[in-house]
């Protein structure tokens, strides 16, 4: 297809984040022009389905007019105004209330912030703030784990766990730890039971606070689902072996909640489902269905005590964003949170999640599947080069790539995180529109099967035939 004037545009002019930005000058971009429900159309007119709610965010599609007409009322009344030095707009209040009311603990107040790294960021911050503030300067370091997502800015970049987070951007910062990731079928050993994994990481992560000292241990930073990481669930037991652990030693736990905030896995928090109590919360993304740029963070009593204390005794608290409550970005917010009560969604995606399980699963005799893993309407299949090993594709081979382009191909969108393919459809998905999604998976399975097979790199001997 020859390339259009605002491809070229784009090439000329823009640097993409999570792109390689050589193979962008020759590949160009997807323009996405429009969106309708669970898809969106690019600028040929050519319509896909959104497996992955744009990037985990879109939870209500992509044209529910109630967000815009949130949006609008509100930059008609107040389009900006900020939060800075006892200012407030009556939204944001609002909302921090609504926020509060459905969070997943008790939750003293909210601090917004734009996106999930700038609440991860904070949420850094507050917590070193907090421990001086009650006198525990040495009590710093926050353990993250290997995989684990928590964004971009850097500290939050830093809580990252992931390679390419971190590589030539002089990153992670100092008192941030990694220990392992949760993942039974990767990291499992021979004969394990999950129970078992869960009771070993949880040793592990003893023995770390133990070496490296517990009175310099201030939190632990968790996603409920670990998400970008590859759709990693948390083994049977893990959360609540883990939690006794951080209480051992007066560890905060923070609940990353970008991802599974909102209704992900069926219940409004990935801490519900998982059982997680946390003291501080993040979260972002579906928290305005994607329709504006807000996140937030909420923290328990004693650390907001301890904020108001130090704050006092400085002078003021020096933290804060030019569009923190952003008044548009609130309203919408606002807006969609009570949407998802009126169209009471938690119904629909405990409804609709059987399905896409089920179709997910229905993959797994399929020779380049090696784990099909979710819960409620997020999951995630990865290929391999053995089924009967888990031995994985060499990355060069760039199985996960070829599939998601097949996939674009097909007019379905979804995410190659390494080999696993990720699933994260709009909440608002439909059974039928589930069977499509599969479908078209199915087609962009069965192309990269075909190429592997070319190549020489599938281990597997079993002969396959997809029942149709
Ligand atoms: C769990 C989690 N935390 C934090 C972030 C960072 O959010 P943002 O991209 O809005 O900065 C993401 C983004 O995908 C995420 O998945």
């Amino acid at each position: 297809m020859s390339r259009t004037a605002s491809a070229y545009r784009d090439i000329n002019t823009t640097i993409h984040p999570y792109t390689n930005l050589k193979a962008h000058e020759s590949e160009g971009p997807l323009v996405i022009t429009e969106g309708d429900g669970v898809f969106v159309r690019d600028e040929n007119g050519k319509s896909y389905l959104e497996g992955l709610a744009g990037l985990w965010c879109a939870s209500l599609g992509f044209s529910d007019r109630r967000l815009a007409e949130a949006a609008y009322r509100q930059m008609l009344k107040l389009p900006f105004y900020h939060t800075f030095a006892h200012k407030a707009v009556e939204v944001g209040a609002e909302l921090a209330q609504k926020l509060l009311s459905i969070a997943p603990a008790h939750m003293s107040k909210v601090f917004f912030v734009n996106s999930g790294s700038e609440a991860n960021d904070t949420v850094v911050k507050l917590v070193w703030y907090y421990n001086n503030a009650i006198g525990r300067p040495q009590k710093k370091k926050i353990i993250s784990r290997n995989k684990a997502y928590h964004g971009v800015t850097a500290a939050s970049a830093s809580l990252t766990g992931l390679p390419n987070n971190h590589r030539d951007f002089d990153l992670p910062i100092a008192k941030i730890l990694h220990v392992e990731c949760p993942h039974f079928y990767r990291f499992g050993l021979p004969g394990e039971t999950e129970e078992a994994f869960a009771g070993r990481l949880a040793d592990s992560l003893e023995q770390r606070i133990l070496s490296e000292g517990p009175d310099t241990v201030a939190a632990m930073i968790a996603e409920p689902i670990m998400g970008a990481g590859g759709v990693l669930l948390p083994p049977a037991t893990y959360f609540e072996k883990i939690q006794t652990i951080l209480k051992k030693y007066d560890i905060l736990l923070i609940a990353d909640e970008v991802i599974c905030g909102f209704g992900r896995t069926g219940e409004m928090w990935g801490s519900v489902t998982y059982g997680l109590q946390p003291d501080i919360i993040t979260c972002a993304k579906a928290l305005s269905a994607g329709y504006a740029p807000i996140g937030a963070v909420m923290i328990a009593e004693p650390i907001y005590d301890a904020l108001v204390e130090q704050s006092e005794k400085i002078g003021i608290f020096g933290h804060g964003f030019t569009y923190t409550g952003h008044p548009v970005s609130s309203a919408v917010a606002l807006a969609t949170l009570n949407i998802y009560e009126q169209d009471d969604i938690l119904s629909h995606v405990r409804g609709v999640a059987p399905r896409m399980q089920q179709r997910l699963r229905a993959f797994s005799d399929h020779p380049l599947v090696g784990e099909i893993r979710g819960i409620g309407l997020i999951g995630a299949v990865e290929l391999v080069a053995d089924k009967s090993t888990r031995a994985p594709f060499e990355p060069a081979e760039a199985v996960g790539p070829h599939l998601y382009k097949r996939a674009q191909h097909h007019g379905l969108i979804v995410r190659p995180i390494g080999d696993s393919i990720a699933f994260c459809p709009p909440l608002i998905i439909s059974d039928d529109e589930i069977d499509l999604m599969c479908d078209r998976f199915a087609l962009a399975l069965d192309d990269t099967l075909a190429m592997v097979r070319q190549r020489g790199i599938l281990k597997d001997s079993v002969v396959y035939a997809r029942a149709t």
